[in-house]
């Protein structure tokens, strides 16, 4: 297993391929950013801002809140935090598939086994499937909701019922999307009812802090603690910090991109409708395609119009099948277009 592979930059065009936020943060951050002062650089950072704003965003005590480079930073921390030997064999990582890269890359790196859980031909949530794959050596267990290539959601009575099946392991219910489909385990007492869950976040795609690198891990303290003696004392740079107070203050921002995904979503159902392309009805910010034998010609013919598109064939149970952001209105009716002329 390699580690992750970043992806090429595409170059100059519509960037429809890794679920960003095509319309750019909020105007707030970068006024924020401007006001930073030389001093603000040349020491290390501080954090209290920036982690009573997210604590107050996500409605949890700062206690339970661990901040992070990115969540990616937060699959790494985690993977080598569980999977240390079981009595002198690797302990495991159970990956529902098909799943975000990190998963994989992450367990592996830190010296795990992954054991893979198969998808459903609709891909709806194999949770008994996913039961089957606990063993005694499983540490960590990594659940997507809503899951990222399918935008499939979990039931909240899922995760419980696999956090409880697994005492012995850490579930890490990743949640990069949940703005979108406003679904959260740290809502309703999710955290205390079930306290191997932990919750990671990010600040990349709703909130558009892709570059500067902002996520977040919420658990209980006793959960959190083994993850949190991992984590280096500055991991965020100061413009991360600074960044996410301003982000987070925009509500406006988030609710006209939220309505934003909402419009293209529909959209892009309408137009696979009219192109006689299959497609997943998504929770989150993109939409799973499946173009047959077509996707290849899809994904090139964008690419030669500059508007990118992720082909997602190779992925397990994604045959034939291509990811396309679904964000800001006017991007989305680019993109439809272009598929119109190509196919
Ligand atoms: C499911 C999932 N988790 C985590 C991440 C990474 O988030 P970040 O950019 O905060 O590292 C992504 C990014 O695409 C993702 O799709």
């Amino acid at each position: 297993m390699n580690g992750y592979l970043r992806v090429p930059d595409p170059g100059d065009g519509l960037r429809l391929h890794l679920n960003e936020n095509t319309a750019g943060c909020s105007p707030r951050v970068l006024d924020a950013l401007r006001r930073l002062a030389a001093t603000d650089i040349s020491f290390y950072p501080d954090y209290a801002a920036a982690g009573r704003a997210t604590a107050d965003h996500l409605g949890v005590p700062e206690s339970r809140l661990l901040l992070l480079n990115g969540l990616d930073e937060g699959l790494h921390l985690a993977s080598f935090a569980m999977l240390r030997d079981v009595e002198g064999a690797p302990a495991e990582a159970v990956i529902v598939e098909p799943a975000f890269d990190m998963y994989a890359a992450c367990a592996t790196a830190a010296g795990g086994r992954v054991v893979t859980v198969a998808p459903r031909a609709d891909f709806s949530f194999p949770a008994d499937e996913t039961l089957a794959a606990l063993t005694g050596r499983t540490r960590l267990v990594f659940l997507t909701n809503p899951n990222n290539p399918t935008g499939q959601p979990i039931a909240r009575e899922d995760i419980g019922r696999i956090a409880d099946a697994a005492p012995r392991a850490l579930v890490l219910v990743d949640e990069a999307y949940a703005e979108f489909s406003g679904e959260t385990m740290i809502e309703g007492g999710g955290l205390d009812r079930h306290p191997n869950v932990v919750v990671g976040r990010t600040f990349a795609k709703a909130h558009g802090l892709a570059a500067l690198r902002a996520g977040a891990l919420v658990g209980r303290e006793a959960t959190l603690e083994p993850i949190r003696r991992l984590a280096p004392p500055y991991n965020l740079n100061v413009c991360a910090a600074t960044a996410l107070v301003a982000a987070l203050a925009d509500d406006e921002r988030l609710r006209w991109y939220g309505d934003q995904v909402l419009r293209s979503k529909a959209l892009l159902y309408a137009a696979c409708d009219r192109l006689g392309l299959a497609y997943w009805p998504s929770a989150a910010n993109f939409v799973l395609v499946r173009a047959g034998d077509r996707a290849g010609a899809l994904v090139e013919g964008l690419a030669r119009r500059h508007i990118f598109i992720r082909d997602r064939t190779a992925e397990p149970g994604c045959a034939g099948c291509v990811r396309i952001t679904t964000g800001v209105v006017e991007h989305t009716e680019a993109c439809i277009a272009a598929m119109e002329a190509v196919l």
